[in-house]
């Protein structure tokens, strides 16, 4: 932002659309009140693998207000393309209703469509659905696997016979579904050939895509609107079945149709992170330099889709080491396809391998900080590429200084409180700073307001919040004299609102565009006779408040609106956009933390309370203290979940979840979460992208779990190498 002020950037600012939030105002995907809309709901397949031989809808259909009911017998069959940028990938995906086959517990076999959601739902109970049933696997370890993906940089298995020290050790971490406080909705509309859907995405583009896609539309017939998410998590970035079922429920009955998932229908009706089993193997010297370290994984997917995550990544650049081996297989079970959820794949990885390291710092007797210094790689060893910016040492000195880590007791067990064993951990983390190509509108009126639009989305990281304050300070706007827009299919395309990219990607481009109107506005007024800045070098203008004046001489300026009004203009306006530099990169790019807990483990009963925790972040600039502490506490809650308590339990018997709701599956409540801490280093990097940040909603859930279970060690003696760490396992 050439001189601009910079005064909204890096400001704690509060949620602009807040007061929308708490006043119920804002719309989520269900409460859009659509003229003549009526309800569906989705009947679930009750066995896990099989075939359906006979849907009875007689009794369903003469309930009163039923308008149809649709499975595979009635349903017209859909073309179900493939459609680059769309959420899902291109081949096999479930085509909802065409054919009779079932592959996981909970598929949906029929949408009942009523005047009401009350005989929705009633008659959704009377659809009698027969059953060919085959034996369902969801074994990870005998299940075959596919193709495996493989990794190798010199000659692991060799290193690890001769090294010093080697380590074994396999970990294994449960399912986790997102669970979102906003349930998954969809209300479909169709004017002629035209559809709109009213959805919770993290993507607009991707699920208006996937939409053409499946109905063999052109992507301009096809709108999807999603201003407000309540949470995500990754959650909202695939188009799942019941969206297609929404709207050709829609199609069929040329109504508007309003489909809204119950939180049992989520832990089947969208996606999860996956279960994995990860063996590691690493070898290092008699001080804990690392030789050499093999990978071996395994991780479920589904029968019709092969999902696969970034898990490889972490073990190929977190540390120094000549010798890499790497193999990922994933396994085909009677389940859905899992998805991205928060950190996907690096939090896993970063579980397995710090764990690991701690495990090796106790065998060797360093310190585990310690050990993490003497692997520190001084460029990135998958690529041989320089790092743009890596401070992972900074994380772990500020870190450990900060939370008092050199007055904890070297033995485990060691420390005690009552009947509370007290222990402390750490974990390092990583993750990729994404950013894709994206776009903005900026339009700046004549009254000195401007609108700024960008499809986006904003699950709850403060998008809203962040773009406003970039746009405020490159236009040269107060925050409240700027609107930004999100949310809309109409608008300039962005990526998928996953992966951390937002600020980076999104940002970029509301930033490129306010910088061509502010522009714009001081070309004409330098060049206009009647204007005081007439003649003067547009590089020394400044605007402040919608003032535009001369640098070094303040009081010659004028606003935008006097320069609009007096050349009779309405507005000016601009499209910005961000796209990465062309492939190759040059560095190697990536954000880092540290992450330090203390818990207090009860000695009889093997309950864990965390006890205070403190992540340290190198994630570039921060546009937003604020936001950033909603994310890394956010993060931080995440990481108890994953760490202590969430876990999806399918019966293996029939695929059934067994704790499909929010009583059964646990995440944190208020008890579980005590002070969390973020600090994050002060820098950027430009290499990333021109604001100069890495993304952090990610980031900061990547190495919290590890950090618990390592303080569990701490404490108990101990290791768990299993997740989530239950009472049980400790007693
Ligand atoms: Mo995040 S898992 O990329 O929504």
């Amino acid at each position: 932002m050439t001189g601009q002020p910079n005064i909204a950037v890096g400001a704690p600012t509060l949620r602009v659309e807040g007061r929308l939030k708490v006043t119920g105002a804002a719309r989520f995907a269900a409460d859009h009140p659509i003229e003549g809309v009526v309800h569906a709901v989705v009947v679930d397949g009750t066995v896990g693998r099989g075939r359906i031989t006979g849907i009875g809808v007689s009794a369903a259909t003469t309930q009163p207000g039923v308008l149809a009911v649709i499975s595979h017998v009635n349903a017209p069959q859909l073309p179900y393309r493939d459609y680059t940028g769309s959420t899902n990938p291109p081949g096999q995906r479930l085509r909802v209703f065409q054919d009779d086959q079932i592959r996981f517990f909970g598929q949906p076999v029929a949408v009942v469509v009523a005047a009401t959601l009350q005989s929705a739902q009633h008659a959704a109970s009377l659809v009698e659905v027969a059953y060919d049933t085959e034996h369902p696997s969801y074994d990870l370890d005998s299940a075959p696997t596919n193709e495996p993906v493989t990794y190798a940089r010199g000659t692991a298995e060799e290193a690890l016979a001769s090294a010093a020290v080697q380590l074994d050790v396999t970990y294994r971490t449960s399912r986790n579904h997102h669970n979102p406080m906003e349930p998954h909705a969809t209300i479909a509309a169709w004017d002629g050939d035209r559809l709109t859907v009213w959805d919770k995405t993290q993507w607009v583009g991707g699920t208006q895509a996937e939409l053409a896609a499946v109905f063999g539309l052109p992507l301009g017939s096809v709108r999807v609107l999603s201003p407000f998410v309540g949470g995500g998590f990754g959650s909202g970035l695939r188009c799942w079945p019941h969206v297609i079922i929404a709207a050709l429920a829609a199609r069929e009955l040329d109504r508007p149709v309003k489909l809204v998932l119950t939180r049992r229908q989520m832990y089947f009706g969208t996606g999860f992170r996956p279960a994995y089993r990860y063996r590691l193997r690493l070898g290092s010297d008699g001080d804990g330099r690392l030789s050499a370290a093999a990978h071996h994984i395994r991780a479920e997917t589904s029968r019709y889709e092969n999902f696969q995550e970034g898990i490889l990544t972490t073990g190929q650049m977190l540390y120094s080491m000549p010798r890499v081996s790497q193999d990922y297989r994933t396994v085909s079970l009677d389940v859905n396809t899992p998805l991205w959820m928060r950190g996907p794949g690096y939090s896993t990885a970063a579980h397995v391998i710090e764990s690991a390291m701690d495990e090796l710092a106790y065998r060797i007797g360093v310190d585990p900080v310690e050990l993490r210094h003497r692997n520190e790689p001084t460029r990135d060893e998958s690529t041989g590429l320089p790092f743009s910016t890596r401070r992972l040492r900074e994380c772990l000195t500020v870190g450990a200084h900060e939370f008092g880590w050199q007055n904890r007791p070297r033995a485990p067990r060691s420390r005690r409180d009552g009947d509370l064993l007290i222990g402390t951990g750490m974990a390092a983390g990583v993750y990729d700073a994404t950013r894709n190509a994206a776009q903005a509108r900026v339009r700046l009126d004549a009254d000195g307001s401007a609108v700024v639009e960008a499809a986006s989305s904003d699950m709850g990281p403060g998008t809203y919040t962040s773009m406003t304050q970039v746009a405020a300070d490159s236009l040269g706007l107060a925050l409240d004299s700027v609107q930004f827009l999100l949310g809309d299919s109409l608008m300039p395309p962005t990526p998928m609102h996953g992966a951390s990219q937002t600020m980076a990607s999104v940002g970029s481009a509301v930033q490129d565009g306010s910088d061509k109107v502010r522009r714009q506005a001081i070309t004409l007024a330098v060049q206009d006779a009647n204007s005081p800045l007439y003649g003067a070098d547009p590089d020394k203008v400044i605007v402040h408040q919608g003032r535009m004046s001369l640098r070094d001489q303040p009081a010659r300026g004028e606003t935008y609106s006097q320069l609009l009004s007096r050349q009779g203009r309405t507005h000016l306006d601009a499209r910005g956009s961000f796209a990465p530099p062309p492939p190759p990169e040059r560095f190697s790019l990536y954000g880092y933390a540290a992450t330090f807990a203390e818990v207090a483990v009860d000695a009889h009963l093997g309950l864990v309370r965390v006890r205070r925790m403190l992540g340290v972040y190198d994630a570039g600039r921060i546009v937003n203290p604020t936001l950033a502490d909603s994310q890394a506490i956010g993060g931080m809650v995440g990481g108890i979940g994953t760490a202590l308590l969430e876990h999806t339990v399918t019966d293996p018997r029939d695929g059934r979840i067994a704790n499909a709701n929010l009583a059964d599956y646990l995440v944190p409540v208020n008890a579980d979460v005590p002070n969390l801490r973020a600090i994050y280093l002060r820098g950027e990097d430009r290499e990333v992208d021109p604001i100069g940040v890495k993304g952090i909603g990610e980031l900061v859930h990547v190495g919290v779990a590890p950090a618990i279970a390592n303080a569990v060690f701490h404490a108990t003696g101990r290791r768990i190498r299993e997740l989530p760490i239950t009472a049980e396992m400790l007693q």
